[in-house]
């Protein structure tokens, strides 16, 4: 779910182009060239939350900003890996995953190849991002998926993009402990930032669609770390699986009908409830709805996230409700697991920027520091608690 964790340390600030630093980086780092690299974008969510591990429908965005993975054969034995933004390596071998949590999930790509019988050389690797940490914004899947596409490259495997995001979910589940779908990956590997991806989670059957009509994407950063992220997210897929076997489907994605939850006891029915309307969300804007109607969706999402799935907090309530206040603003919702984390809003095209002033400034004014992400601001406008602050809190 992110690439951040418990005990990670804030980044540092190594350039904002991932893609044309990365090679630079490396030969800093390891004395040579690269010999193949990879990256891949993080993603926002536009509609369509909690549903993939429930087989159903989901419609993300590529974000502008992006990982950057690079590598060589390396001299052995085994694998180090330098993160540019903390300015650290790791050293490990397959056998034992390595303690820093960067490192742990390109291990884990390493171990499911290796698994699938890819011979690995030593490598080197340095991984360079922008993609903001630990706000639901997928900065985990950029990371897999760039390591995946780096290894591709390195090694000629014949892995097609699906099948890049099959394995990076499997190194998420198995080696990050988070039971995450196949959203975030898929979204890392084959969505762009024009387009949003109509992804059918249990046939894989996906189209590209263009963003909505008179709608631009506006992300916020609410600054609270994302609370119990993956204990209350296992406990949601766990819920959603009782609740589909004591309906009698294999899963929530075969109701259509939110009444036929109704006889589930609480708090099983209100979780049903919310995977089932929000799949009909996604079907009927994935189906053509215009910016407004979109937006109409959005605050239904948010508010069927915030009553049903109980996966809100007071802090990403009153920024959403700020941006839905916002008269240039077509909807917002929270966007990723919850719990904390990033706000998305469908803003009227070219007031993005000043809507997400009002929105922090009244914001700030409840005592909290919130972050435009998407658009990325202007370089001339960071400052602290910027986009591209060196120091922000902790845990983000
Ligand atoms: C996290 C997971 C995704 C998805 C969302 C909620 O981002 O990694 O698979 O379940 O939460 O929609």
């Amino acid at each position: 779910m992110s690439a951040g964790g418990p005990g990670h340390r804030a980044p540092s600030r190594p350039g904002a182009d991932p893609v044309a630093e990365g090679p630079r980086g490396f030969a800093a780092v390891f004395g040579r060239p690269p010999e193949a690299g990879g990256d891949a974008p993080g993603r926002v969510n536009l509609l369509g939350e909690h549903t993939d591990y429930n087989d159903g429908y989901v419609l993300p965005t590529a974000i502008p900003q992006r990982t950057r993975v690079d590598v060589a054969r390396g001299a052995g034995p085994g694998f180090r890996v330098h993160a540019a933004e903390y300015r650290d390596t790791a050293s490990f071998d397959l056998a034992a995953p390595p303690a820093e949590h960067h490192a742990r999930y390109v291990h884990g790509c390493l171990r499911e190849l290796a698994d699938g019988g890819v011979v690995l050389p030593p490598l080197d690797l340095h991984l360079h991002s922008t993609v903001p940490i630990g706000v639901g914004l997928s900065s985990s899947a950029a990371l897999e998926v760039a390591t995946l596409r780096a290894l591709r490259a390195l090694l000629g495997l014949a892995l097609d993009d699906v099948e890049i995001a099959r394995l990076a979910q499997r190194a998420e589940i198995a080696y990050a402990g988070v039971q995450c779908g196949i959203m975030d990956p898929m979204a890392s590997s084959l969505a762009d930032t024009d387009h949003m991806l109509f992804l059918d989670t249990r046939s894989l059957e996906r189209t590209l669609l263009p963003l909505p009509r008179g709608g631009a994407v506006l992300v916020l950063d609410s600054g609270i770390a994302r609370r119990l992220a993956d204990s209350g997210y296992n406990r949601r897929r766990d819920e959603c699986r009782e609740a589909a076997r004591r309906l009698g489907v294999a899963s929530l994605r075969e109701i259509d009908d939110p009444a036929a939850v109704e006889s589930l006891p609480d708090p099983l029915r209100a979780r049903a409830r919310h995977v089932v309307t929000e799949n009909a969300r996604v079907l009927e804007a994935a189906g053509g709805a215009d910016a407004a109607r979109f937006g109409a969706l959005m605050d239904a999402s948010h508010a069927s996230l915030r009553d049903d799935y109980a996966v809100s907090t007071p802090e990403l309530d009153a920024l959403v409700a700020l941006l839905q206040a916002h008269p240039d603003v077509h909807g917002a919702r929270l966007t990723g697991a919850g719990f904390g984390g990033a706000c998305v809003a469908l803003c009227v095209p070219g007031r993005e920027g000043a809507v997400a002033a009002s929105a922090l400034a009244a914001y700030r004014a409840l005592g909290h520091a919130g972050t435009q992400r998407v658009p990325e601001p202007d370089p001339a406008d960071r400052g602290p608690g910027g986009a591209d602050d060196p120091c922000p809190d902790p845990g983000r």
